[in-house]
Order: C-alpha cells, then structure tokens, then sequence
C-alpha cells in the first residue's frame, strides 16, 4: 500500500477486529464485555444502516443450526464424543473439550441478547429447556437448535449485529483487509483496502492496534462449486501468511453433501443436512437408495446420516457413475411440514421452479466448510505476538478432519469470546506467549498466481476437491507456479480478494501433497501403499521468508 509522505496518518485503536460473522462480532462484544472500549470492527462487507440486519459472510448463511449440550438425555462427554469420532483422529481434544463445555453458556448469553430459538418460551427465551432440539448427521442425540427453522445463521447474525450496535462498538464496513502490519515481529495493526462506496470512500487506511482479531471466516471460493456467498474468498487467511503466520490442515475442506443443483439459470443452493435429519432421504436417477440398500456399494450402517464426507463422496460417486447428473434427495416423505420447517429452503426450490414436497431436488457437494486455518491455540494466539484468530480462518483443532455439523456456529461463539478473554488480559499486562507448533515446513509463496478467478477455482475444484491424487496435486501444483504472480499493490477489492484466492490454492494444493493418505475430508484415490502421515501430524506451513 501507498506508505509515502502523500499517505493518509494512521488510525490508532487499542483492539482491531476483522470480520463481522459470528466470531468477529462475539469477539467484539466480549472485548466491550471485558472493558476494552477502544476496539474497531472492520468488514468488507457494507455495515450501515439500511444495508441490510445481517452482518454478512457464510454466518448469515448457515441454515442448519447450532449444536450444544442443553438436553437432559445429553451430555458433554457424548457431545465431545460425537466431534471426536467425526473429526477422524485429527481433532485436538482439549480444543473440542472447550467447545463442548463452553458452547451452552455462550448461547445462553446469545439469548439473553435477543436470539429467540424455535422453541423459546416467549417469557424466557433464555429457557433452555424448551429449546427444540434437532437430529443432524453423526450426533448421537437431537442436539442441534435453530431459529427460524433454516434462518438460524440469519437470525444469530441479525441479534449479534443489534448487540453490537447496542454496544456502541465502531464499525467499519466495506473495508477489506489487504495485509498485516508487521513491526519486529509482532502484528502492529493492518492494511485496510476500502470499496470506494459513497459511504467509504475509497483508498487505503493504515489502522494500528495493540491487538489484532482476525475473524475473517473461510474461503470456498477456492472452488468452482461452493456454498459459501462470494465474499468468502480468504482474505484474512492470505494476509496471515504473507505476514508469516503458521498455517494448519490446509488440505481438510468439508464437502456438503446435498447443495442443489436445479440447473439452468438457477443458482445452486445448501439443503441443509437438517433436512435428512428430519428423514429425507437420497436417491440415484433410478430411485435406489445409494447409501441404505445393503446390495449399494456406497451404503453405510448410518445410512444418510453417515458423517459428511462419507455421504458426500457416495454422492459424488453417483454423480460420477451418472456421467455428471445430479444425486436426488427425497424429502416428499415429510410431505407439506417442509415449507413450514424449512422456510427458505423451500423459497429457494421455488425460486428455481421445484416444487420439493412433491418433486426429488437434484443434488451435487460442493465445498463447504475449511478445517484448516491460521494455527492457533484454545485462546486464539497464533504463531505472531499480536495476532489473534477465531471462528473459520483459525485451526483450533475443534474440527479434526471433518467437521461434525452445526459445530461451526458454537466455535464462533466459544472461540471468538476466549481471544476477547485473552486479548483482554493482554492487553491489561499479561505475557501473551504466541502459539508455535513444532513441526512446521516452510514453503516459498507470497503473492500467488496471477490466473482468472474462474480458471483458478475449476483448477482446485478438479484437483484439490472431493478426489485426489499425486498426479492432479502436481498439475495444479506446476499449473499455479507457472503463472506469473499476482500483483503486490491490488488496485481494488476484486483483485485484493484474487491475490488472496491464489495463496489459499497453492496453500490448499502444497498441504495436500504432504498428506499421502485419505483422512477425512482429504480423500486420497492413490492412498494405497504409501506412507501415511499420520492423523496425529497435521500439515503446518510457513511463508518462507
Ligand atoms: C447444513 O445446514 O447442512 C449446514 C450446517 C453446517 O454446516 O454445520
């Protein structure tokens, strides 16, 4: 960015917070909560009022709801049992134990704030007791609470925004986070690249803060197919790097299973994994069920709510036998309880000219969820001093290799109040030791490949998604070499979020190549024979200085 005499002053703050999905915001208002009046939020998406209730990012998309412990016949050890059992080995325990713990008091918190969850008793939200609770795959019990029905991500986001306007915390919208400011070693503040809205202005704005929270959520645009909204396109990720921050399980992207591929002009669309919950089942084009009929070479004993990347390969391997034609999900059996269930899902078939209480809703997976992250320990420090991170941007360890459903939301709440707490104490003095893995690898990439956006995400959807092996890994490998690099001074927020697209798939890329066996969501198809890694290992990198 412009740093000469003709450069704006910086702004100082005492805390800088990026992103405004479930972490970033919880992270803001446990800084209010903790004293820290000075913090600034800043997302790229607009913020001012009449923009709209939500605060943007894949939080206000999440349809299926949010697990946590708040039943009688459930308890945290089954809780952190489940997350364990998905994770496929790779989970780190203490991290999926303070979720498990934690998750219940932060969403009471939430309610106290104004989230009413389907269920509430009117008088007392608050009430855990009269919560609805819902079965999603690979929970041993209905634990998964939502708010209007599929809006819960909605809804979550729409009273997390009212509680942080309530707080009078200072947002910055439409600012992008184009890299970190790093002084000695230590995380100083960030480069904000701004949308030159009217509201905005345009240009670029130094912000300095004796802490950074980084929270800008994931990166799914990596790929061609994805659920993710467009802005998910790895910022804060990128910006990490490049600042030298270790990086951890690259390689795990959670597939989901059943997006909706309705064809045409119609965008594809999450049914959410709720809807199979609720006993929808899947279907090839000859109405076999692919993953319950003992004769399929595709069934599990958990049927349909076998966990994700199992039912997400078995759906990819039908649309692959199918020469491309989608899978189909079956929820006619739930007959007109659907659109009351399911409000926007069922809006969205609509839109699309599907009528799903009586018709099959073609479905293909599509990229979903990064378990991989800036590495970080339970209290979001990362390998700098100075920076922070929580909620998808950050690996804490909670997701392991596969993620178990609707643990997303929690770990926004659980993670992004824990590096308030921390930012917090060290911000009043504590020694904030930074979090440094042993093992890591360094790697060469800094600006990543300068290739079109759609050529860049068909390259990691075809190698680097559902399948893959050494070959494709070292196509996309030399492919995203070869190209010349992106440029260092991005002249505006389209091609700030390409340059970050391009270093989260040479790091996607670089982490796969180092894990030679399946695990999880990483599906080797040439894993026999080779050494595996290890579960226990995870793949950290390092910008290699
Ligand atoms: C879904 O509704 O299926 C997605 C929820 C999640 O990603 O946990």
């Amino acid at each position: 960015m412009t740093t000469g005499p003709e450069a704006p002053a910086p702004e100082r703050v005492r805390t800088l917070v990026v992103g405004t999905g479930v972490a970033g915001m919880t992270a803001a208002l446990g800084l209010r909560a903790r004293g820290v009046d000075d913090v600034l939020l800043v997302t790229k998406t607009p913020w001012e009022p009449g923009a709209g209730g939500t605060g943007g990012g894949s939080t206000a998309w999440a349809q299926g709801g949010v697990a946590a412990v708040t039943g009688a016949d459930d308890d945290v050890d089954l809780h952190v049992a489940d997350t364990l059992a998905a994770g496929a080995g790779a989970c780190d325990p203490e991290a999926v134990r303070v979720l498990c713990t934690e998750g219940p008091a932060r969403l009471l918190e939430l309610a106290r704030r104004g989230l009413v969850l389907d269920g509430a008793d009117a008088a007392d939200p608050a009430d855990a007791r009269r919560w609805s609770r819902g079965l999603e795959a690979a929970h041993s019990r209905p634990r998964v609470l939502h708010a209007g029905g599929d809006a819960t991500g909605a809804r979550l986001s729409a009273a997390l925004v009212a509680a942080v306007r309530a707080a009078g915390v200072r947002v910055l919208g439409g600012a992008a986070l184009a890299d970190l400011v790093v002084e000695g070693g230590r995380v100083v503040g960030a480069d904000l690249l701004l949308d030159g809205a009217p509201a905005t202005g345009g240009g670029h704005r130094r912000v300095l803060a004796g802490a950074v929270v980084l929270a800008t959520g994931g990166a799914g645009q990596v790929f061609s197919r994805t659920t993710n909204p467009p802005e998910a396109t790895g910022d804060g990720l990128a910006a990490a790097w490049r600042a030298g921050a270790v990086v951890a399980d690259l390689e795990q992207v959670q597939l989901h299973p059943t997006v909706a591929a309705p064809g045409g002009a119609h965008a594809p669309f999450l049914v959410s994994e709720a809807v199979r919950g609720e006993g929808a089942v899947l279907r090839d084009e000859h109405g076999a069920r692919f993953l319950a009929d003992a004769a399929s070479p595709l069934a599990d004993p958990r049927a349909e709510l076998a966990p994700r990347d199992v039912v997400a390969r078995a759906v990819g391997a039908v649309v692959a036998r199918q020469d491309g034609r989608p899978a189909l999900l079956d929820a006619t059996g739930l007959g007109e309880r659907l659109r009351a269930r399911f409000p926007s899902i069922d809006a969205m078939c609509a839109a699309a000219g599907l009528d799903w209480v009586r018709e099959l809703v073609p479905v293909t997976p599509a990229a979903h969820y990064w378990m991989g992250g800036v590495a970080t320990d339970v209290r979001g420090r990362t390998s700098l001093p100075g920076l922070w991170a929580c909620g998808e941007v950050a690996r804490t360890g909670v997701h392991g290799a596969n993620r178990l459903a609707s643990n997303s939301l929690l770990e926004g709440l659980v993670f992004g109040d824990r590096a308030a707490a921390d930012v917090a104490a060290s911000l009043a003095g504590a020694v904030a030791a930074p979090h440094v893995p042993a093992g890591v690898e360094e790697l060469v990439c800094t600006a990543g490949p300068a290739l079109p956006r759609a050529e860049l995400q068909a390259l990691a959807w075809e190698h680097a998604g559902l399948l893959r092996d050494a070959a494709g890994l070292e196509v996309a490998a030399k492919t995203l070499d070869g190209a010349p690099a992106a440029t260092e001074e991005p002249a505006d927020v389209a091609a700030l979020e390409d340059r970050a697209l391009g270093v989260c798939a040479r790091l996607l890329v670089a982490s796969a190549q180092r894990r030679p066996e399946s695990l999880g969501a990483h599906f080797r198809t040439d894993a026999a024979g080779a050494a595996p890694r290890g579960a226990e290992r995870p793949v950290l990198l390092r910008r290699a200085s």
